[in-house]
């Protein structure tokens, strides 16, 4: 019997706050839904205290969105609480998410502050957050360059408040992949009452390690993981959603299972890409244009005798099954539609089809093949009002 893993998507939060990512109610709309259909068990739907846009989208998105729980962020502080609670009104599920800085850093330079205010403060925010809901989470951001012994002691304080989950952000993606799992394993062994919450992994990426990390923590214990389509999120980014899912479905003999149907990955990564106008870079793992491709002589020679030799999972286990379907000159309004969607863009609208069908038959009686990126392109400007 495997054991559960919880995702808990932030690609609206987290995501969302890169510099040219920002999207509008209704694009954030779709990507709950399709984050929905992709099956992720939480998706933070935003800030609410921080614009009225957000606290709008989180509204919308617990209208439009019926089965994973939807979170909302907060500082530590009664008033962030107070909007929250209110912008979750219409979740089915709902939970809050609030915190503060633990390291010795954020708590001497943000806070001004010392460890034993720190530590009542966040118990405060968590009494005070469990008045309005039964879910909430706790984040002690920078936990990675915060002491262990002190961290136990908050993460101890706060179960003991009400937390149902304690969130572990390596805010500045500075730890290691052994430190981090082993600051798991130290709560674990160290926190009483650690089994009345779930820890959760919140990893950035700057060294490149989100995924390791994430990894370790999850091999150490902890059962939620905080991710993002594309591994979008502040600077270097976060860990990568389709990364956790398919390194657990690729080593099945780890006996952790997560509800991610990974047949919806790839439609996922490229609906988020194209509204976030964010390039997948070719080489990303599983959602890159060349995670499948073979090009050297010696690789194509094997996968052609048999692709186990060169192929660890097959593409369809991400939704790429494409090459059933290629766009030529030749093609239709129906493979051309078809292609857009596996590309996360629906369009509904037949005129606005025909458009782009019509701009897709100029450019494809100039190019032997159209690529994916090429209808995105000639999709781009006329999927506007759809998204
Ligand atoms: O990276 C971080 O510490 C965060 C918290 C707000 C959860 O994003
Ligand atoms: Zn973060």
């Amino acid at each position: 019997m495997s054991e559960r893993l919880y995702i808990f998507d932030t690609t609206l939060r987290d995501g969302e706050q890169v510099p040219g990512c920002q999207l509008n109610t209704v694009e954030k709309i779709q990507v709950a839904k399709q984050l929905e259909q992709l099956g992720v068990d939480v998706i933070e739907a935003g800030f609410p205290i921080s614009s009225p846009g957000d606290f709008n989208s989180v509204v919308e998105i617990s209208k439009a969105v019926t089965w994973p729980t939807i979170c909302a962020l907060t500082r530590a502080k009664e008033k962030d609480i107070d909007v929250a609670f209110e912008s979750l009104k219409y979740a089915k599920r709902k939970r809050i998410h609030t915190g503060l800085g633990t390291s010795d850093s954020h708590i001497k330079y943000k806070f001004n502050s010392n460890r034993n205010e720190i530590l009542d403060w966040a118990v405060s925010a968590v009494k005070y957050a469990k008045k309005y809901v039964e879910d909430v989470e706790f984040y002690a951001e920078d936990a990675g360059r915060t002491d262990n012994e002190y961290l136990a002691r908050v993460i101890e304080a706060v179960i003991k408040a009400g937390a149902t989950v304690v969130n572990i952000p390596d805010t500045t993606g500075y730890c290691l992949p052994q430190d981090y799992g082993n600051k798991i394993k130290y709560l674990m062994e160290h926190v009483d009452g650690i089994e009345k919450a779930q820890i959760s992994t919140h990893c950035h990426n700057d060294l490149g390690m989100a995924t390791a990390n994430t990894f370790e923590g999850i091999i150490n214990g902890a059962r939620q993981v905080e991710v993002t389509i594309n591994g979008i999120g502040e600077r270097a980014g976060n860990t990568a959603l389709e990364e956790i899912a398919m390194i657990l479905k690729c080593h099945k003999y780890l006996g952790i299972d997560t509800n991610i149907n990974t047949t919806k990955i790839y439609q996922t990564s490229r609906m988020v890409s194209s509204l976030m106008n964010m390039p997948v870079q070719p080489n990303k793992a599983i959602v890159g244009r060349n995670a499948f491709a073979h090009s050297s002589g010696i690789h194509q020679d094997g996968v052609l005798k048999n692709v186990q030799t060169y192929e660890i999972m097959d593409p369809k286990d991400v939704g790429i099954d494409d090459n059933s379907i290629v766009l030529t000159a030749r093609s239709g309004r129906a493979a051309l539609k078809y292609r857009l969607e596996i590309n996360g863009v629906e369009i509904k609208d037949e005129d606005k089809l025909d458009k782009i069908y019509q701009k897709f038959l100029v450019f494809a009686d100039k190019k032997k093949e159209v690529t994916d990126d090429d209808i995105l392109m000639l999709a781009g400007a006329d999927t506007a009002s759809d998204h």
